[in-house]
């Protein structure tokens, strides 16, 4: 195929060469943002009388039939061109006529291309912000369903103190706020047009960037030509977001399988998000939760990719950068797929609240309040803890309750016991007890649930 940029060169490449250097077969994705932008930038070169008023609505009116010719299957987006830049401008030139050899005034690939990306990721995080928003709402629906189930909680994966799975279940809603308004930040750093950078070193021609900037919904236009077209933090900043969102449905996942182990048997998942064995009859395996594990090591792999890939560029720049692509689109599919797959699983996951109950009385769980209560009676805490720990100890040798102990035998150990003690190591009263700020008591639970339905419905307003 005869090449654009012929003149300097033959334009003859290897034929290997020539695919080892295209992008075709993963930019094309970003077809319609390039013809946004070059709509953009046409209606830009006419109102600066750079072309005139005849060439831009017929550049206009071709890339708006290609686009619509896309759309509805009409126009293959052909692998032979070198790019989705080359190849919507030849397509046009085809349709049109020389003056879609216009289009190109004042402008490069490299700063269409830093346009493309940035305009593809605002949309495509747009799609990952409300399945974010449903993760939360979700998250809050199934507390609120769940508002009297007490389980243990734990340290060190050992049985530490009773608590609400509501509050448990919220706490992931926490981290699940902080990823969204992360990604905000990261999409409100990146929405600066760098249309007009040209190839590095701005244009001899009388433009107005600020003009594309706000027909493309722009905050503003990047400052220097060379930054323009040199950056992609952005890049790296998503995918720092896409990692952490990662990280922590992994963390989730991980949860969902060992509670949905007959070991635990807190929970279990709908049969649509399970499989079966092909050997193991009884089997039901939380494949989905293990999958969404696994794909979080490719997306830290997406970011150290393109960090890696930029961390020797010199400005500005230099086609290492065509290999941003690849990468932050697995994060942003992985991201969306793992979300798409986690939201459902979670809503249908049905608890299993007696299992739970029933973990909490063999764990001592309740330890602490016991330790508590002398050291509320003046005990100093030290010693109630020590005292606590040695009851504790002659319980597991007779493999007995803290419960089983009659008052007489409790009121031989120390003389600040009384009948009160056993409403104290309840476990409804350990949990509501713990009513401090954030704590695991049921009101401040339905606080929390309260703020989250209120930041999810303020939330979904805007967008
Ligand atoms: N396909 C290229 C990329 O993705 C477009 C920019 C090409 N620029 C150039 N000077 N060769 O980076």
């Amino acid at each position: 195929m005869q090449k654009m940029w012929t003149g300097r060169t033959s334009g003859e490449m290897n034929e290997f060469a020539d695919d080892f250097n295209s992008s075709i077969g993963f930019d094309k994705k970003m077809y319609k943002q390039d013809i946004c932008g070059s709509i953009a930038h046409a209606t830009m070169l006419a109102n600066q009388k750079i072309i005139t008023a005849e060439d831009r609505d017929l550049i206009i009116g071709g890339l708006s039939r290609i686009l619509v010719d896309i759309e509805s299957g009409k126009l293959a987006i052909s692998d032979d061109a070198e790019d989705i830049h080359m190849f919507v401008e030849a397509e046009l030139t085809e349709r049109i006529g020389n003056v879609g050899k216009k289009l190109h005034t004042a402008r490069s690939r490299n700063d269409q291309v830093a346009l493309d990306l940035r305009m593809y990721l605002r949309d495509e995080n747009v799609i990952i912000k409300k399945m974010l928003l449903q993760l939360i709402e979700t998250i809050a629906n199934k507390a609120s369903d769940n508002q009297n189930v007490i389980m243990s909680g734990y340290t060190h994966l050992q049985r530490a103190q009773p608590i609400l799975f509501a509050h448990h279940l919220l706490a992931y809603a926490q981290m699940f706020k902080r990823d969204l308004s992360r990604l905000n930040d990261a999409v409100d750093r990146m929405n600066y047009s760098p249309l007009g950078s040209c190839a590095l070193a701005g244009t001899t021609y009388d433009t107005n960037r600020q003009m594309v900037a706000d027909l493309l919904k722009f905050d503003g236009i990047t400052e220097n030509s060379i930054d323009g077209v040199s950056d992609r933090d952005f890049c790296v900043e998503l995918l720092s977001c896409y990692s952490i969102i990662m990280m922590h449905l992994s963390r989730f996942s991980e949860e969902i399988i060992l509670w949905t182990s007959s070991e635990f048997g807190y929970c279990q998942l709908d049969d649509a998000f399970t499989t079966g064995s092909s050997i193991m009859p009884q089997k039901k395996n939380s494949d989905m939760a293990e999958l969404i594990r696994g794909k979080t090591g490719r997306v830290y792999g997406d970011l150290i990719g393109i960090l890696t890939v930029l961390k020797g560029l010199p400005l500005a720049y230099n086609k290492d950068m065509q290999e941003d692509k690849e990468g932050i689109f697995d994060g942003v599919k992985t991201v969306q797929d793992c979300l798409q797959v986690f939201i459902p699983m979670l809503e249908s996951m049905k608890v299993l609240k007696d299992n739970m109950l029933q973990s909490c009385k063999t764990g001592f769980i309740n330890a602490t309040d016991m330790a508590d209560y002398l050291t509320k009676k003046g005990l100093p805490f030290r010693e109630a803890y020590k005292l606590v720990g040695s009851i504790v100890g002659k319980c597991v040798e007779k493999k007995i309750t803290l419960e089983d102990i009659k008052l007489d035998e409790y009121k031989q150990m120390c003389d600040l016991f009384d009948k009160d003690l056993y409403n104290e190591i309840a476990l409804e009263t350990c949990v509501n007890k713990r009513n401090s700020a954030g704590g695991t008591s049921k009101s401040q639970v339905m606080m929390q649930i309260k703020k989250i339905m209120e930041f999810v419905e303020n939330e979904k307003s805007l967008y």
